[in-house]
């Protein structure tokens, strides 16, 4: 072979190589596996009866369902044009239906939902968290899964436990499982075109002093979220029991048993399923999440100091949809005859909040800045004065009046989901008003 004729065989090896990996990569890239691979948490609940009844009803399990999800989601999608924003418009499913997403049914929002197969309307499951075996990026869901063949062949669970073993499927530790990686790569949304940050727990938890490098200050997602149970809020400020028991009912007794209610903040959606217990964790975990003081030395200059804190959540209060969560301060000043004499943040007969209301939340731009409300339109984020994780604000209210000696003075922390001028711009039947929740509350007399 003359040396010309080499130099050729070598190049189409090389070529026929990176081809050859090309298409592997694509092939592993897109994650495409076939829905009937996945295991119906049924199954699961034969054995793991406990976690399967906390987790059923959660935001994970409820994450497709979610009428106030499904809603505004069509809504976003209608009458856009701008190629960049239709796309982000449609990618929702990736992580409301992942199971859906990772066998090819809904591609996209735009799909006919209805006819979505059944066990990926059950939203963030059993079989799809425990194939996750890596993650390849840390937003907009990286996961990598590895799962079984159904039922007669369900492959290897990953989780927490080096010594665990089953009858049913293969098991293996997986550190991963332990590390908030695993929730963060769909607890950081960002836009698919423009890049901005739509949702960033996973992040602001990164950037906290919850994600120390001491491993006696570190804490988790999983440390504070998957250790609540009823009246054990579990959050920075407040105890994080242990929960002894075991992982079915005829296997061993471990230390801790990860519980797997997920709640968050959502005290509304449960409700409209048959989850009243996690409404009330997530009112439990609400109320031990912030601190509120307030420093009056300034009543004579009209000026009253109140100060948050946020104790005991481990990234922003509030987080996930941060422009559409609604953390506030209502301060109401009552003279002696009990007459109100000055109030801020109060709701009016709409329950709307009045523009001088002093809220903390994200507010996103279009690219001359102007305040957008569809996040496909959202280039850049124009505000954020969410509190993050062991931080302190103060805020300075002008109160027009010195208030008389005897006067009570009562500030307040609420929060709520949704404002019900967002709620009321989806078309169809009108929710009922979201709730409000009292985080904290100070009265005193002056
Ligand atoms: C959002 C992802 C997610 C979902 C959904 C989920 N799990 Fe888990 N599960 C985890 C993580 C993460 C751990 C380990 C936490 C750690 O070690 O910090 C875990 C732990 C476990 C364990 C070990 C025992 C324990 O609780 O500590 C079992 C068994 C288990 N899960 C079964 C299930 C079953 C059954 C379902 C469905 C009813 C389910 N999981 C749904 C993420 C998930
Ligand atoms: C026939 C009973 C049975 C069924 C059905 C079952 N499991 Fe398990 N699973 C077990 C037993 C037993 C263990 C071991 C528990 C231990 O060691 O404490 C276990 C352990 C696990 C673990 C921990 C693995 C580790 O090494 O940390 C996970 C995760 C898990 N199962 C997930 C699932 C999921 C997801 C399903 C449904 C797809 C499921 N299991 C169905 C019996 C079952
Ligand atoms: C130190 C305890 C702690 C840690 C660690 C923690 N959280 Fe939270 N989480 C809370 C508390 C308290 C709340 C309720 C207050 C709020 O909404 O911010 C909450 C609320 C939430 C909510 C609902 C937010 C809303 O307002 O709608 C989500 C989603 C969430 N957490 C996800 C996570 C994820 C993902 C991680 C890890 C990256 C994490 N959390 C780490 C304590 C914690
Ligand atoms: C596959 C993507 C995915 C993974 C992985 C995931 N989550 Fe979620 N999570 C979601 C989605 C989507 C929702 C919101 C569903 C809704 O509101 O309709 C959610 C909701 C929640 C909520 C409830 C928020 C509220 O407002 O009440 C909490 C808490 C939470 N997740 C914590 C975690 C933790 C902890 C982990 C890791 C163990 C995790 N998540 C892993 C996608 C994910
Ligand atoms: C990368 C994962 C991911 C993608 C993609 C995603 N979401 Fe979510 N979504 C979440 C998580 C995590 C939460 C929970 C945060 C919280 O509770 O504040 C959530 C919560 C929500 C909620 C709050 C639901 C409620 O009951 O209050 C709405 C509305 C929502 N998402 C709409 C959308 C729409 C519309 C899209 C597509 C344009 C989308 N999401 C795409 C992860 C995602």
């Amino acid at each position: 072979m003359n040396r010309q004729k080499k130099i050729e065989y070598i190049l189409i090896a090389c070529i026929t190589i990176i081809m050859v990996w090309a298409a592997n990569t694509t092939a592993s890239s897109q994650n495409y596996f076939k829905i009937e691979q996945f295991i119906h948490p049924d199954t699961c609940k034969d054995c793991h009866y406990e976690i399967f009844e906390q987790w059923e009803n959660s935001m994970h399990n409820l994450a497709h369902k979610d009428p106030v999800y499904t809603r505004i989601s069509q809504f976003l999608r209608k009458g856009l044009t701008n190629e960049q924003e239709i796309l982000e418009a449609e990618t929702c499913v990736k992580c409301h239906t992942p199971v859906g997403y990772v066998s090819g049914f809904p591609k996209k929002i735009s799909d006919d939902l209805s006819k979505t197969p059944s066990i990926a309307t059950l939203g963030i499951q059993c079989d799809y968290c425990h194939s996750a075996q890596k993650v390849k990026q840390m937003y907009n869901n990286g996961l990598v899964l590895n799962p079984g063949s159904g039922e007669d062949d369900p492959g290897v669970k990953y989780g927490p436990f080096d010594d665990s073993e089953s009858d049913f499927h293969d098991t293996a530790f997986s550190k991963f499982h332990t590390d908030s990686r695993v929730c963060g790569t769909c607890h950081d949304v960002k836009h698919v075109a423009f890049g901005t940050g739509l949702e960033t727990t996973y992040t602001e938890w990164k950037e906290s002093p919850y994600n120390s490098s001491n491993p006696e200050e570190k804490i988790t997602c999983q440390g504070c979220h998957m250790y609540q149970r009823p009246g054990i809020p579990a959050t920075g400020s407040s105890p994080r029991p242990e929960n002894p028991g075991s992982a079915t009912d005829d296997s061993k007794k471990r230390p801790h048993i990860f519980t797997h209610n997920f709640t968050g903040a959502n005290a509304f959606v449960p409700g409209m399923f048959k989850g009243q217990d996690k409404i009330e964790m997530a009112v439990e975990r609400l109320q031990n999440a912030a601190a509120l003081s307030m420093d009056t030395s300034k009543l004579e200059q009209k000026k009253l100091d109140i100060i948050v804190t946020n104790i005991g959540a481990g990234h922003s209060i509030p987080t996930g949809v941060g422009d559409l969560r609604q953390v506030w301060l209502e301060i109401i000043i009552k003279d002696r005859d009990n007459k109100i004499v000055f109030q801020q943040g109060v709701l009016d007969k709409n329950l709307e909040l009045g523009n001088d209301a002093v809220i903390f939340r994200a507010v996103f731009g279009d690219e001359n800045g102007n305040e957008v409300i569809n996040l496909a339109k959202a280039r850049q984020v124009i505000k954020d004065t969410r509190i993050k994780a062991k931080q302190s604000v103060v805020r300075t209210i002008d109160i027009f009046k010195t208030p008389e000696k005897g006067s009570q003075l009562t500030v307040r922390l609420l929060y709520r989901s949704i404002s019900p001028k967002i709620l009321n711009m989806i078309p169809g039947e009108q929710f009922k008003p979201m709730p409000v929740i009292e985080m904290e509350k100070i009265e005193i007399i002056l």
